[in-house]
């Protein structure tokens, strides 16, 4: 199977687990992407569903494909969110933000009940780290920002290039309005001491790492769907 059918496939064994009048985060990527297709048929056959999409990009698609909406302004708390991710460890740790879109997610997904998390067998790892970290800043002090990722880091033993992700020469801007910087650190053996350090540093608007929010990952391999299940508690 082509990467696309194992994305299909995946967001289809999701779609099982999305019942009548729930209250659904809509993720972002190629994969969340592949879920909004099937769920928009699903719809156009009847199904009543609401949504609230973790970016500009996917808002864009479930308009065009007749996928309704809300906000968390006024549905603050959803049933289930499903999203992609770009690394998933065996507690369901995950690396997110390949997109950008990793703040609107991770701020769904903690106001969801369930995050179920779809990917093909690529985004599987044993440790966290061989994508690089996105960590969302602030546009205001950005070297001091960086300087200070790179020194919390560096206190635990993790080094590497911290880069400011570019849309060709332009830098990348999230929905938010804000910057991406993406940290090759390698190996993250111990992501929640990195999640503390970073979110510690004041510019530092959020990062790319999804400790206990995934309950459900949905595998695509070209031997068929492989449920993995964290029985860890809701965290950060
Ligand atoms: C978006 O910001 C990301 O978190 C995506 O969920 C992640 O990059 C996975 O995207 P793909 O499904 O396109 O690999």
């Amino acid at each position: 199977m082509d990467a696309r059918t194992l994305k299909i496939e995946a967001a289809r064994a999701a779609l099982a687990h999305v019942e009548s009048g729930m209250k659904l985060g809509i993720g972002t990527g190629s994969t969340a992407e592949e879920f909004v297709r099937l769920l928009a048929e699903k719809v156009g056959r009847g199904f009543s569903v609401i949504g609230v999409p973790t970016s500009e990009r996917t808002a864009a698609l479930c308009r065009e494909l007749g996928v309704p909406q809300t906000t968390l302004e006024d549905t603050p708390r959803l049933d289930l969110t499903v999203d992609g991710a770009d690394e998933i460890d065996p507690q369901l740790a995950l690396i997110k933000g390949g997109g950008g879109a990793l703040l609107r997610e991770k701020i769904v997904a903690a106001a969801s009940d369930r995050m179920i998390v779809i990917a093909d067998e690529t985004k599987l790892v044993e440790t966290l780290g061989r994508f690089p970290l996105p960590i969302e800043v602030n546009r205001f002090g950005l070297k001091a920002t960086e300087i200070a990722i790179a020194s919390a880091a560096e206190r635990l033993g993790l080094t590497g290039p911290v880069t400011l992700r570019r849309n060709d020469s332009e830098a990348f801007v999230t929905d938010g309005g804000h910057l991406i910087l993406d940290a090759s650190f390698g190996r993250i053996p111990d992501p929640e001491a990195l999640s503390t350090a970073l979110h510690a540093i004041p510019g530092v608007v959020e990062h790319g790492l999804f400790l206990g929010l995934a309950r459900i990952a949905i595998v695509a391999r070209n031997g068929g769907v492989q449920v993995l299940e964290s029985n860890a508690q809701k965290r950060s």
